[in-house]
């Protein structure tokens, strides 16, 4: 008998380069644009292959077999991104991630959600101390309130807190073509890189909080000292301007659309499935990888064995295979928790929990003390090439009750 179903075809092609100075600058346009010609595509400026809609980056992020982590698109190594976790594959991957989860146990994430409200009210109570005030959502409400209460978790000493965005950035920057862009970042990151190292020294990163949790675990022998080390820079490199980004885009939705942020104000119980449709509508990761461990299908093209892949998790978030108008910002919509953001199957992130109780901290306060809020400039957009975020942010906070 013969075969009724159509052989595979080969990958489409593209000269599309997502690291151009216009991608950087709109990639939810031009990412876009990319997914609309097809889920997979092979760019031959960089021999990968990128997916990039909803249904194909399920299937590829879920099977961890064909699509394995060992390898991934752009990971050679850099000092800004320690190898463990994302870069292995079970049963590697499941023993150290087993360790991880350790650190936000549920007792843990009770503390730690505490000390968040009481940082977060402090805050904002603290800037609005007019009717309304103007300020920059980055450096006033994102960057402060993140390098206060992630810091304070991981254990960090207050000395040189400032520098940690700059390792942030080139953490972010590393998986991605060695182009100027990387190369300076990865200079600016320089001094930031000396101090993470410091801090995750069992002497430094040892007093209290993750850094001394993950040690107490090489004293138990259930971890090497090595892992320690680069598990403490791995929280490091990926909890900080990924959550500064989730609660700076928040606060940048809700001004361009200040009838949701109404509509949350007359329905706080709405909070949870805002925070999720604003991780779907600008997600601070754009993608991450994989490595075809085998010849594999993916939507009927043949993606040949030891393919360097892009998961395109922003593309993803606005498909309108799957989304329906995915381009509004609305906190009504309904299973929008099926988002990306966090990446999916044995690699989803870490810390989501912690980013969303941060998320959620922030806006608490910002729902107690702001009447209403609007954009007070435009927003500058990182050139950031694994990441997706805002370098500068105006907006307008009017008090609540005082006008
Ligand atoms: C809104 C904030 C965040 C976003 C959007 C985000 C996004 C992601 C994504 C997309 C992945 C999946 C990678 C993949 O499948 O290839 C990931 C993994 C990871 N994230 Fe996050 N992340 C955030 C916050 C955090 C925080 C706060 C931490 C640490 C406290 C963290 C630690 C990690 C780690 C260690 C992994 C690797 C997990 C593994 O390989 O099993 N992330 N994150």
């Amino acid at each position: 008998m013969t075969s009724t179903s159509n052989p595979p075809s080969a990958v489409p092609v593209s000269d599309y380069d997502p690291f151009t100075a216009e991608a950087l600058a709109d990639p939810i346009r031009y990412d876009g644009e990319l997914r609309e010609y097809a889920s997979i595509v092979h760019l031959a400026k960089y021999d990968v292959y990128a997916v990039t809609r909803q249904s194909e980056l399920r299937q590829v992020g879920r099977d961890r077999k064909k699509f394995s982590s060992r390898s991934r698109a752009f990971a050679d190594p850099s000092p800004f991104k320690p190898p463990l976790m994302l870069m292995q594959d079970p049963p590697e991957h499941t023993a150290i991630k087993k360790l991880a989860l350790e650190l936000f146990s549920k007792e843990n994430l009770r503390t730690l959600d505490e000390t968040f409200h009481e940082e977060a009210e402090r805050l904002v109570a603290g800037l609005l101390t007019a009717d309304s005030v103007e300020l920059d959502a980055v450096e006033s409400i994102g960057t402060k309130f993140i390098t206060k209460v992630f810091l304070d978790a991981l254990g960090a000493p207050e000395e040189g807190r400032e520098l940690l965005k700059h390792f942030a950035d080139a953490a972010l920057n590393s998986t991605a073509p060695k182009n100027d862009l990387y190369y300076r970042k990865h200079a600016i990151g320089a001094p930031a890189l000396e101090w993470v190292e410091r801090n995750t020294k069992r002497e430094t990163a040892g007093e209290h909080g993750w850094g001394k949790q993950i040690y107490t675990m090489v004293d138990e022998g259930r971890l090497s000292e090595e892992d320690g080390e680069q598990l403490v820079k791995l929280i490091f490199a990926a909890g900080f301007d990924t959550t500064v980004g989730s609660i700076v885009n928040s606060i940048r939705a809700f001004a361009d659309n200040p009838e949701q942020w109404a509509l949350l104000k007359a329905n706080p119980d709405l909070l949870g499935n805002a925070i999720e449709e604003v991780l779907r509508y600008y997600p601070p990761v754009r993608y991450t990888g994989r490595v075809a461990a085998a010849e594999s299908e993916v939507d009927g093209h043949l993606v040949p064995e030891g393919a360097p892949m892009m998961m395109m998790w922003l593309s993803g978030g606005r498909d309108p295979r799957f989304w329906e108008n995915p381009d509004v910002f609305d906190i009504r919509r309904e299973n929008v928790a099926g988002h990306m953001t966090f990446g999916v199957g044995i690699h989803a992130c870490l810390g989501q929990h912690i980013a969303r109780m941060e998320t959620r901290a922030v806006l608490t306060a910002m729902l107690a003390h702001v009447d209403s809020l609007e954009s007070a400039g435009v927003p500058e957009v990182s050139d950031n090439m694994q990441g997706f975020g805002f370098t500068k942010v105006p907006v307008r906070l009017f008090a609540a009750g005082k006008h």
